[in-house]
């Protein structure tokens, strides 16, 4: 693909179009506010004429799929869309789905399920969007006869001819090729949070996890040239982002497809060291393709965020293969320590999935052991969820619901006691904090730091947006809690 078409819209000259409160900081999806939760909507914007077409959009699963869906906005808007914050008052309704755990795929049914008899011959488009779409394909048509549009990932780019068909008079249309070998780049990304950017670099996995629909629902590996993704980040500093978050299933797989043949870590060095960008995040990591240069470089750039996600799954060798992770437990802990003897500090993240087929009371106890020995900072953990078309979809679930829920339960509490540990520690210390968001009742300011602590502090709501250095004065499992302790 040659020159990136990705228009700028800076957030600070429209009205914000996606609520990001609950938008998780990983790829990973969680419970409450991910797995299947609605993570973005996008609410009135009044930059159309009332007459346009409306449309309302929203999002569940992980930040790929949220920035997917500003992608889909932007060519709506393209379009002459406007976005409206309600399906009620749509004439477009599109739900972009989840399909990782079997609750987060089953709540776009629900949606549909809600207003199935209202909305049949009332003129609504009505589409089904991204992993659920790739995985259930036409069948959605059946089980919701009221949809029009079912679209997967692979084939944004052709959303807006998709929805001209519908226009048109065709009663159902589908895009669910994922015979690409191209990034999906729309000529106007319509991006909503006002100070961080996130930019897609990598999409899709070549992995083949036993557990995982990923590799079915997003295709295959296609990483994006590396001129485009800097022209993009470009632009986006020019507009004002000062947070830049790199996205990829397996971000750090990244080998960029043009003559300049950049890696993972090459890349990485170019972004941060575009002139205004404050902070660079990049997730997830995949930990056979962790190198120690990923290390070198958050050392030598501090605009590099000091947090790295390394999701683990499981303490135990023997799952680890069952699961087809591709690294050992001891592959696994020399990437940590390699992280943990850096000069600066870093905090490290993890995903964990409980019950996997064949996991025994000994292999959960692993992970037990691997918590204590990695102290991460933050674990987003999950009961395994049999999905269909994997390769563990035909081995038996032979932990039984209530285990895995005990399982779950006592891998949580252990975790909740080390993040309190670790977060005590940080009593008296001084961060960098990134304002995100502010509670009027509480007068609070909720930031995050480099190391992606969350820190609360007395504040306004006009420090959205900025950067102070806060003193922590209390700390609990989750979170920080400080003063400002620069000039005011
Ligand atoms: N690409 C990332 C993760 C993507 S999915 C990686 O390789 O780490 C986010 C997380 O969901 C995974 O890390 C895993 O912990 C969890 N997950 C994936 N499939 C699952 C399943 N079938 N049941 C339960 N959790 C699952
Ligand atoms: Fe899924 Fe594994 Fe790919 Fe991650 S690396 S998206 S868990 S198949
Ligand atoms: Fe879910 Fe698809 Fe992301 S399955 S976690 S929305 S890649």
């Amino acid at each position: 693909m040659d020159q990136a078409l990705v228009q700028i819209q800076p957030a600070q000259a429209a009205a914000s179009l996606i609520q990001t409160a609950n938008v998780p900081e990983n790829l990973s999806t969680r419970e409450p506010s991910g797995a299947g939760n609605p993570v973005a909507k996008h609410p009135a914007s009044g930059e159309a004429s009332a007459a346009a077409k409306t449309f309302y959009i929203e999002t569940f699963g992980c930040q790929m799929n949220v920035h997917d869906s500003e992608k889909v906005a932007g060519a709506l808007f393209a379009k002459g869309y406007r976005a409206v914050s309600t399906h009620e008052a749509a004439d477009l309704i599109l739900y972009n789905t989840c399909s990782i755990r079997e609750k987060a795929a089953q709540k776009v049914f629900s949606r549909l399920g809600a207003f199935k008899k209202r909305y049949r011959e009332s003129g609504k488009i009505i589409g089904v969007l991204g992993c659920v779409a790739q995985q259930e394909g036409e069948r959605i048509f059946e089980r919701a006869p009221q949809v029009s549009l079912v679209c997967g990932s692979a084939s944004y780019s052709r959303i807006s001819e998709l929805i001209d068909r519908i226009e048109r008079g065709e009663p159902r249309v589908t895009g669910l090729s994922l015979d690409t070998d191209q990034c999906f780049e729309t000529e106007i990304t319509r991006r909503d949070h006002p100070f961080r950017a996130y930019i897609t670099i990598i999409e899709g996995c070549d992995k083949a996890c036993a557990y995982c629909v990923v590799p079915m629902t997003r295709g295959p590996e296609r990483s994006r040239p590396s001129a485009n993704i800097l022209d993009e980040a470009r632009k986006l500093v020019d507009a004002g982002y000062t947070e830049i978050q790199l996205l990829g299933q397996t971000v750090n797989s990244y080998q960029d497809p043009s003559p300049t043949r950049l890696n993972f870590t090459g890349l990485l060095v170019q972004v941060a060291e575009i002139p205004g960008l404050r902070r660079l995040r990049f997730t997830t990591s995949h930990p056979s393709d962790f190198s120690p240069e990923i290390v070198r470089a958050i050392e030598a750039y501090p605009v590099l965020c000091n947090h790295i996600h390394l999701p683990v799954q499981c303490g135990s060798n023997r799952v680890l293969a069952r699961m087809r992770r591709t690294y050992t437990r001891e592959d696994y802990l020399q990437k940590i320590d390699c992280i943990r003897s850096s000069e600066r500090e870093i905090s490290v993240s993890t995903d964990i999935i409980v019950g996997f087929c064949g996991e025994t009371a000994e292999d959960f106890e692993q992970t037990l052991q691997l918590l204590d020995l990695v102290e991460y900072d933050q674990v987003f953990s999950f009961k395994y969820s049999v999905r269909p078309k994997t390769s563990a979809g035909s081995m038996e679930d032979s932990v039984s619901e209530e285990e895995k829920g005990r399982r779950l339960l006592i891998l949580q509490e252990k975790q909740r006691q080390i993040q309190l540990r670790r977060n005590q520690g940080r009593i008296g210390q001084r961060y960098e904090v990134l304002t995100e968001s502010f509670q009027p009742k509480l007068h609070q300011a909720t930031g995050r730091t480099a190391s992606n602590q969350v820190v609360n502090f007395p504040g306004e709501a006009a420090w959205a947006g900025s950067y102070f250095t806060v003193r922590v004065t209390s700390a609990g499992p989750n979170s920080l809690v400080g003063m400002r302790a620069d000039p005011v």
